[in-house]
């Protein structure tokens, strides 16, 4: 630690700043994450080379923890390194300024080292769910046009290869712990052979506005929506961190979510590097007593999760947790859906930290609604942070009301302007358009807000489901089942679930010479599996005759909820998967 009055703290030089002030405004924060003269703004000079430029690149950037505790250390000097010598690979293979690079590597050090090789080579960095099946992979990778794939040797040979002759933008595939087989027959890449052939590049100098990363969400059509983000996302990510965590370059953070969710792209990546900090990367699937025993001996001090995780890890007791109640936690939170009282109190009483509430979506980019520390409500989502406006509003097509009354409901709507607001989707069906009105961004989400300015979260104003913090579409799930020839008509629908908020349940009518019986059900239930991942695929499936519609012919979902939480069918009781550990999102 520097001693006090010895010069700028750490904290002080990361963001350049003598106050070090929380409030820091968006001008501020964008000046401090810049390149030097007409370096532009590029997330991996603001994350990573910025600290290696003042002289932090012996400090620790990344502790990866491998399935049997192997630990892999990299600090900002050699994250910088490696990500400049992938950058000169990406180039060789002509990826230039906004081309795609699909990412398909779970959490481990490659991960960090393929997201800032892109930004540095001014590609497009598209993070791939390992969780998902052959299915959504192949319409993720055709909805981006990715030119080159970073992936593991295991995954890339299980869910892309067969599918690769029909990807034909897909030039490149770079593999992590190849093996060989794939190098000699698939044309593929040895991705840590190539970057140690290769010389460092230096970084594009970005514009604030140029395309940096691009995430899949679920929309309202059978296809994902490409939600496409800029460099000057970094500002609201690494203010964010600040504004809700404290962050600052002591801290150990560990963020648990999946790379295919943008969460791990703002907060496990760019944030806390952005803020100087050691980021732990855990390379297993969930598992409580790992979980607690990474938190302590790691000595994280800032830790964020979802509320399903918290809940699994309640469910293994109090015991488990005194265990470990000596921990180095300063702060822990949750995000993806609503944080339970409940899970506050055992949170804060299993960790003996604060337990945070924070909202945001994919489009958000970061967080925009958040409980901070010393002013949280729990059970509510808290307050919009410094610089965010909010409003409950109702709305017709082009024009938006806000509502008058506290605790009246309403849909979410966002003053437009965030740093890290995105800014185009991909695929069908999604209208940027749509999402706006004057000037005010229309999140999907219905919310009240009490007399004190708390939000609280009441429900989707669409037909997602919420499982496991993961939102899906009903619509993709449904399309992948009507591939299955038994299938006639088929209704997806979320089903209350009390661990997991609310899981996939479906409801099917046959095509003529198929019949309801628990041997089809079952291999309904395997299809689905292996063609959308265990994710997607639903839990439950109900046969029925024919499907409740409206009087236009459209299938009636609230009709099917009902259903789904009503008594067991007529054809017997549903067979149910047994329910995966969140976090642990294989599909095998
Ligand atoms: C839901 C997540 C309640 C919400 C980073 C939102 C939440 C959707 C919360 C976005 C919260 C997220 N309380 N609901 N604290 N946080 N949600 O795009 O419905 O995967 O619209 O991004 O998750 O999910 P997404």
């Amino acid at each position: 630690m520097v001693p006090p009055n010895s010069g700028p703290t750490i904290a002080e030089q990361c963001f350049g700043d003598a106050t070090v002030s929380p409030e820091l405004d968006w001008t501020h924060a964008r000046q401090s994450l810049s390149g030097p003269g007409n370096a532009g703004m590029n997330i991996a000079y603001a994350a990573v080379d910025r600290h290696v430029a003042a002289g932090r690149g012996g400090r620790p950037a990344i502790l990866s923890l491998g399935r049997r505790y192997e630990k892999r250390r990299l600090s900002y000097a050699q994250l910088a390194d490696l990500s400049a010598r992938l950058a000169a690979v990406l180039a060789a293979h002509g990826v230039g300024a906004g081309d795609k690079v699909a990412v398909l590597t779970g959490r481990s050090v490659e991960l960090y080292v393929a997201a800032f090789g892109c930004w540095k080579v001014g590609a497009v960095y598209c993070p791939l769910f390992s969780a998902f099946g052959p299915g959504p992979l192949k319409s993720r990778l055709e909805l981006s046009r990715a030119k080159v794939l970073i992936a593991t040797e295991e995954l890339y040979r299980r869910k892309i290869a067969a599918q690769r002759p029909a990807l034909p933008d897909l030039q490149t595939v770079l593999l992590v712990g190849a093996d060989g087989e794939m190098v000699e027959t698939d044309g593929a890449l040895d991705f840590n052979a190539a970057i140690n052939a290769a010389q460092p590049a230096p970084i594009l100098a970005t514009t604030p506005e140029m395309p940096a990363f691009l995430h899949f969400t679920s929309g309202t059509t059978g296809t994902p929506k490409g939600v496409l983000h800029s460099h000057s996302a970094v500002v609201a990510e690494a203010l964010t961190a600040r504004q809700v965590f404290g962050l600052v370059p002591d801290d150990v953070f560990w963020c648990t979510a999946d790379p295919g969710w943008i969460t791990n792209t703002a907060y496990a990546l760019i944030a806390p590097l952005a803020n100087g900090c050691q980021v732990v990367v855990d390379e297993d699937d969930f598992d409580p007593r790992r979980w607690y025993g990474i938190l302590k001996d790691e000595k994280v001090t800032v830790w964020y999760t979802t509320p399903t995780n918290i809940r699994m890890m309640m469910r293994y007791g109090a015991a488990l947790a005194r265990a470990y109640k000596e921990n180095s936690l300063r702060v822990a939170a949750s995000v993806g859906e609503p944080l339970n009282p409940e899970a506050v109190a055992w949170g804060e009483k299993a960790l003996g930290v604060p337990f945070l509430d924070t909202w945001w979506q994919t489009e958000t980019g970061a967080i925009a609604i958040a409980n901070c520390p010393g002013k949280a409500k729990a059970g509510s989502m808290g307050m919009p942070l410094p610089g965010v406006e909010a409003a409950v509003i109702s709305r017709d097509l082009s024009s938006v009301t806000p509502v008058g009354r506290a605790d009246e409901v309403g849909e979410l709507a966002l003053r437009a302007d965030l740093p890290s607001m995105f800014t185009a989707y991909m695929g069908e069906g999604a209208n940027y358009d749509l999402s706006f009105i004057d000037g005010w961004y229309l999140t999907g989400d219905l919310v009240r807000r009490d007399a004190d300015g708390c939000f609280w979260f009441v429900g989707r104003a669409d037909d997602m489901i919420k499982s496991a913090s993961h939102t899906i579409g009903p619509f993709e799930v449904e399309c992948g089942l009507m591939d299955h020839p038994a299938v006639a008509e088929i209704g997806v629908v979320g089903k209350p679930d009390l661990l997991l908020r609310e899981v996939p349940v479906a409801f099917i009518s046959l095509n003529p010479g198929f019949e309801a019986g628990e041997a089809l059900r079952v291999e309904l239930l395997t299809f689905a599996r292996q063609c959308l991942g265990g994710t997607l695929a639903p839990r439950e499936i109900h046969f029925v005759d024919s499907m409740p519609k409206t009087t236009t012919g459209k299938i009636l979902r609230r009709a099917l909820k009902a259903k789904a939480v009503a008594e067991p069918e007529e054809d017997g009781e549903p067979l149910i998967v047994p329910v995966m550990a969140p976090g642990r999102f294989d599909d095998e």
